[in-house]
């Protein structure tokens, strides 16, 4: 077995179910995860720490200044792949270990983060963790975020309230952030046939909770002119969102809903979705957003029902460093440049750091499903360039 696939082996049963990966922040699957991430750094001998955000740090050398750090998060969507997030952790530590190998000694700290709560599936803000460490995201909103058992996010994470939010003393010793990760998308698949590629952009993205309110009724008496149907409305959004994306070549999805009370036999009272959309630009993005908004609440005055909305989560448009992404293109000898839809801490750190991405190719190019894919081959040239990349940031 490759060294690769002996460590991706050590993560590859927790939270794992037939229909995908359940490692929500905080869960059993995560927090096993996390140990995992302790036993790998002592391994290494490596200090490690958690931070009053709950992003949890290893560290070789002392961790007070110039340090290059890399990583991911452990966190998965409900019913995600493997990939996602872990790939990047894992390939840290395996890139360590080819600097070992290789002889060559750091000459600045290194360090490996988890981030928390990447993904915003327990508390519903993409990049939790990351967005509190660099001061994005006000520590009294954080505090007032709950799950979906109305879990508070401190109590979720065993953190101590005042200890949340920004961390300047942290950031400031960090002089570059590296995240390798899974492409979620055929790029690399389809293009020019190379298994690691490098992140030039990521479209600026956003969630929206969209709660339409009706009237709850009998199925079988009430007319159906007579009804204030909140399923209608919600219908209508969702296509409104998919045509609205699609004239725009941008993306809209609904991939969430509630519906209360959720009876087969009587008209909902309320419904509640989860939009989530994202363009190349934000003028894109946002004539996206109104476009439905304003479709969506003229459908809501025809049905009788009423619709508001709440941004749960903005992700502004995000440039990687050129310098940086130049100097590691050149190093890993021309290598595919991408932009991408999808949301990563690496867009949080870039706006504080010089920040850059490795991309590992995804031949399925599915993402966020249990189909996500890498093969050992692909992960293993992923861990060179990375160990690539720390050596000549860190080791000269
Ligand atoms: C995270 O992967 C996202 O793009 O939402
Ligand atoms: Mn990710
Ligand atoms: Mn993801």
């Amino acid at each position: 077995m490759s060294d690769f696939a002996s460590a991706w082996a050590e993560l590859a049963a927790i939270g794992r179910t037939p229909a995908g990966y359940f490692r929500w922040a905080w869960s059993d699957g995560e927090l096993a995860c996390r140990s995992w991430f302790t036993a790998a750094a002592a391994a290494r001998g490596m200090s490690v720490e958690t931070d009053g955000n709950g992003n949890l740090w290893a560290w070789l050398g002392a961790n007070d200044a110039n340090a290059v750090v890399t990583g991911s998060h452990f966190d998965s969507v409900p019913g995600g792949g493997g990939f996602d997030g872990p790939l990047g952790i894992v390939s840290a530590f395996l890139a360590l270990d080819v600097l070992r190998e290789r002889g060559v000694t750091p000459s600045r700290p290194i360090g490996i983060v988890a981030f928390a709560e990447e993904e915003g599936s327990r508390f519903g803000v993409a990049c939790l963790g990351s967005r509190l460490l660099c001061g994005e995201l006000d520590p009294a909103r954080a505090l007032a975020l709950r799950d979906r058992d109305g879990v508070p996010l401190a109590e979720a994470a065993g953190l101590d309230p005042a200890g949340i939010g920004p961390d300047p003393k942290r950031l400031a010793g960090i002089d570059a952030f590296v995240e390798l990760h899974i492409e979620q998308g055929r790029a690399l698949a389809d293009g020019a046939g190379a298994p690691v590629g490098v992140a030039c952009a990521i479209w600026p993205h956003g969630r929206w909770r969209l709660d339409f309110a009706g009237e709850g009724n009998h199925a079988g008496t009430t007319r159906m002119a007579d009804r204030r149907d909140p399923m209608l409305t919600f219908a209508y959004a969702v296509l409104a969102a998919n045509k609205a994306a699609r004239l725009r070549d941008a993306r809209a999805t609904v991939g969430r809903v509630a519906v209360s009370p959720n009876a087969t036999n009587a008209v909902p009272a309320s419904v509640t979705a989860w939009l989530d959309a994202r363009a190349a630009d934000q003028s894109t993005l946002d004539g996206l957003v109104d476009d439905v908004l304003a479709k969506v609440a003229e459908r809501a005055a025809r049905d009788g029902t009423a619709m508001s909305a709440t941004v749960e989560s903005l992700s502004a448009e995000t440039g990687f460093d050129a310098g940086l992404r130049n100097r590691i293109v050149e190093l890993l000898g021309g290598p595919p440049v991408l932009a991408t839809g999808a949301g990563h801490d690496a867009g949080v750190l870039a706006a504080h750091v010089p920040t850059a991405m490795l991309f590992v190719r995804n031949p399925t190019g599915v993402s966020h499903a249990p189909g996500e894919h890498a093969t050992d081959e692909d992960c293993a040239a992923g861990v060179a360039a990375l160990a690539d990349v720390l050596t000549d940031l860190a080791c000269r």
